[in-house]
């Protein structure tokens, strides 16, 4: 999902992004940034190194809390952004801005990935400023938020995943939990688990496995893209496991697959304390409450049902409040996008893949002349703002070429307005 916004004299351009990657606590809520953080991902998608040479990095003094008056709320931290005015044609051509809003991530680890934004800039001769999104990376004001108690988790419902699966990929996952479940429940059955999956340490229970194994695979469907498809990848491994292979053998073979040689899978050491990322749990711990679970029968994944009492619960042990799940809707408006946008938006791409699990929340029909839906039957998540690549397919073409002339379009609809105006 991501929406460009437009605004007023110096038309900005806005990337909205909201991502993601696998991970999380206390609720599988997967992430929304552009690149899958843990594995998976390929070294076609990160922008030329020169690109680099060309940003400088300045940190703003940023108030702390622009909604109160109460003297502490004066108090600023330092927040970075980062400028390539390189292709900037300055005021006087009215050149445009192009903004990156920051995801929940560190800023520099997302400029390596928006090929769009430097791609683009020398035509449109715009200024690009990346601006870091606050509480992470180096924009951090009080600290981080207090560090999760809880174990890794990931994932989501997935249903839209299950038919860009192979049948027999799809029934081996969706019998390896029971199967999982079943040796766990033997004497001695971790450590059966620990080492036919070659663990780094043994395993406490079955459910480590699982969530691991449930992160793997949303991440490979929420980031399977052009030329890897991390989807084809895992099925591969899992279908090509040689003939007599068990479950679990071929679970495993999944797993080495995509993430290629290792000394050691799953449970591999993770120093919370080092997770330039583990602000996203504050945050869907506060107001971005994402309603993600699954029955029984919905996926192939074990079943994880969504319950908000539960959720309050473990977000109150981990951050000491409970979570505000109708805030967002009553402060933006989204019960009813269309109705709400309609009227009180104009310029925003909606762009989506229809691969991305999170696509079915997004917005898939043009809701005026220029709130406008552009999607891809076999994107994946943010895959049109990457870098282009040589064997990028046709569609993948088509879907960045239709963005650059809709804001082409509005650049030249803006003058064309401010030119009547000035005329009265
Ligand atoms: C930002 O704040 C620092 C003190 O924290 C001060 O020295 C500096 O002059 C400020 N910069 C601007 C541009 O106001
Ligand atoms: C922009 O235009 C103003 C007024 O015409 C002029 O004084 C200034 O030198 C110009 N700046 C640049 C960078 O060309
Ligand atoms: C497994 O056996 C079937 C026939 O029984 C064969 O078609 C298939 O290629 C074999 N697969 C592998 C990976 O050896
Ligand atoms: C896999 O590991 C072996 C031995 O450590 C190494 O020689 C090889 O280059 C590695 N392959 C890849 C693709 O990393
Ligand atoms: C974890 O990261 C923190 C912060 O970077 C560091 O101080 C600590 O030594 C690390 N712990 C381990 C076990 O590596
Ligand atoms: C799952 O699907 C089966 C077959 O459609 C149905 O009989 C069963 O009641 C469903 N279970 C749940 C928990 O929905
Ligand atoms: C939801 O979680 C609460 C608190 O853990 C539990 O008591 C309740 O049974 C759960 N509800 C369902 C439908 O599982
Ligand atoms: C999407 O990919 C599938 C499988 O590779 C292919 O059959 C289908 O034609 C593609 N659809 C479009 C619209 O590109």
């Amino acid at each position: 999902m991501k929406s460009i916004a437009f605004s007023s004299r110096w038309l900005s351009l806005s990337l909205l992004i909201l991502l993601t990657s696998v991970s999380a606590i206390p609720h599988n809520i997967p992430r929304l940034g552009v690149f899958d953080h843990k594995s998976l991902r390929d070294p076609s998608d990160t922008i030329p190194a020169f690109v680099w040479e060309d940003l400088e990095t300045y940190f703003y003094n940023q108030t702390l809390d622009h909604f109160n008056y109460n003297p502490p709320s004066y108090a600023t931290f330092k927040q970075r952004y980062v400028i390539n005015s390189k292709y900037w044609g300055g005021a006087n051509e009215s050149a445009p801005i192009f903004v990156y809003l920051g995801a929940e991530a560190p800023i520099d680890g997302d400029i390596q990935f928006i090929g769009f934004l430097p791609e683009n800039a020398p035509n449109f001769k715009a200024l690009i400023v990346y601006i870091e999104h606050r509480f992470y990376g180096q924009s951090v004001p009080l600290g981080p938020v207090k560090e999760n108690q809880g174990y890794f988790s990931s994932a989501q419902a997935i249903a839209d995943y299950a038919e860009e699966v192979s049948e027999s990929c799809y029934e081996t996952i969706k019998q390896s939990w029971s199967v999982i479940d079943e040796v766990a429940s033997q004497p001695n059955g971790l450590s059966i688990l620990s080492q036919r999956f070659n663990t780094c340490s043994p395993l406490s229970d079955s459910f480590e496995l699982k969530e691991y194994l449930d992160g793997l695979y949303s991440g490979a469907a929420q980031y399977d893209r052009p030329p890897r498809y991390p989807v084809t990848v895992v099925c591969g491994g899992i279908d090509g496991a040689p003939n007599g292979t068990d479950i679990l053998g071929r679970i495993f073979a999944g797993v080495v697959a995509a993430r290629v040689n290792r000394s050691c899978y799953i449970n591999e050491h993770y120093n919370y304390s080092d997770d330039p990322y583990g602000d996203w749990d504050w945050q869907t711990c506060s107001e971005m409450v994402i309603p993600i679970g699954r029955g029984s029968n919905d996926t192939m994944f074990f079943a994880w049902p969504f319950n908000l009492t539960s959720f309050t619960e473990d977000c109150i042990s981990s951050y000491g409040v409970p979570p505000r799940p109708h805030w967002v809707t009553t402060y933006y408006g989204g019960h009813d996008i269309k109705a709400v946008l309609q009227r009180f938006a104009s310029n925003i791409i909606f762009s989506n893949g229809l691969r991305d699990p999170y696509s079915c929340a997004g917005v898939l029909q043009d809701i005026s002349e220029s709130v406008v839906a552009v999607y891809t039957v076999n994107g994946s998540h943010c895959l049109d703002i990457l870098p282009t690549d040589k064997s990028d397919p046709q569609w993948l073409t088509d879907q960045r070429n239709t963005e650059v002339r809709i804001i082409q379009g509005w650049i030249d609809q803006y003058y064309a307005d401010l030119l009547s105006s000035s005329k009265h």
